[in-house]
């Protein structure tokens, strides 16, 4: 099994939609047994909660499911995962804050480093903005994912 854990700060719109999208890929692509996927949150403030409405149902209309319940990202999480995808700078300092060992660090993936076609750098956070910053995560999301499992299955074989 490849193990992939999505990171960001709420674990109700990015992180989610990233665990969606790559599960939706796996589907159509067989490889869904290959895989265990999850995502989580640097903050507890959401603990519990499902993926934000707006983006269950702008992920909704690209058929992708988002089945995450919001949890907070531990240092265990380091033990049970083989990567750990982060969605932007802040996301990836409070998940290295949490690293054991250098083995670690390595574990940890920028997800803007799968998406060349935007110069963002990050995957931007669309909480407080409107809906056009949920479809730019998504779209966003579909390159890094299909771009992340093309790199995952070449450094896995
Ligand atoms: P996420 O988005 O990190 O992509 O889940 C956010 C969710 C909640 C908040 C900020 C970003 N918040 O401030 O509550």
């Amino acid at each position: 099994m490849i193990s992939v854990l999505f990171v960001c700060l709420g674990n109700i719109c990015r992180s989610p939609a990233a665990e969606g999208v790559f599960l939706d890929l796996l589907d159509k692509k067989s490889l869904r047994e290959k895989f265990h996927i999850d995502s989580a949150g640097t903050s507890a403030h959401h603990i519990g909660e499902r993926a934000d409405q707006r983006m269950r149902s702008h992920a909704a209309k690209r058929s992708i499911e988002l089945p995450s319940i919001s949890r907070k990202l531990v240092a265990e999480d380091f033990d049970k995962f083989s990567y750990i995808v982060v969605m932007d700078e802040s996301n990836y300092r409070n998940t290295i804050r949490l690293a054991q060992s250098e083995d670690d660090k390595h574990k940890v993936l920028k997800m803007a480093d799968f998406t060349p076609s935007y110069s963002q750098g990050e995957i931007p956070d669309p909480y407080y903005g409107g809906a056009s910053g949920f479809e730019l995560v998504l779209d966003m999301l579909e390159e890094g994912c299909e771009k992340l499992l093309t790199y995952l299955m070449k450094k896995e074989v």
